[in-house]
């Protein structure tokens, strides 16, 4: 059966809150979710899965450390992550301070890593943002970001 992974940091709990509403969305599609603090992600688990999903806060407009040196010790698995799907979303305090290129900046490890990215047409096009907590709109984008990622993820694998 497909698996996702939801990698979250979160020090005020408000990207954890949009790791949740991730993981509801893939469960809505009847696909196993695992929602994690970085902190305790087997990261020799993380070839088993079909998609992973990472979140930060917005830090000084990209990713938190945490999840950078997860990134960074990914490179034992380079090669091992090709085809896989990848996706991501952030946190931030301020509109333009910076959420957007949070994202794209794990979007960009992903991208070396070989993994297939989903862009949206809709809503969020690189990824749920959200300002503090999630409000309704980007709680929204959250829970269709699982959607689509666990269809996908279907769809790949034929089921
Ligand atoms: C070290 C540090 C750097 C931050 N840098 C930014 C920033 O560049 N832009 C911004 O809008 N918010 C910034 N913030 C605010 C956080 O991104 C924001 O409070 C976020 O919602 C926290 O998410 P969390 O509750 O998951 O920890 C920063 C916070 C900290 C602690």
């Amino acid at each position: 059966m497909a698996k996702i992974i939801v990698i979250y940091y979160s020090r005020s709990g408000n990207t954890e809150k949009m790791a949740q509403a991730i993981g509801e969305g893939i469960k809505k599609e009847k696909v196993e979710a695992d929602v994690k603090d970085v902190k305790d992600v087997d990261l020799d688990g993380l070839p088993g899965y079909d998609a992973i999903i990472m979140g930060s806060p917005t830090y000084y407009g990209s990713m938190a450390a945490e999840i950078k040196k997860l990134l960074d010790t990914s490179v034992k698995f380079h090669g091992k992550l090709e085809g896989k799907i990848g996706a991501a979303f952030s946190s931030s305090a301020n509109i333009a301070g910076g959420n957007e290129t949070t994202v794209l900046d794990i979007l960009n490890a992903m991208l070396i890593h070989g993994m297939i990215i989903q862009g949206d047409c809709q809503g969020d096009h690189y990824g749920p943002v959200a300002i503090g907590p999630p409000d309704s709109r980007s709680r929204n984008e959250c829970v269709r970001l699982g959607m689509r990622t666990a269809r996908l993820v279907k769809k790949i694998a034929g089921e």
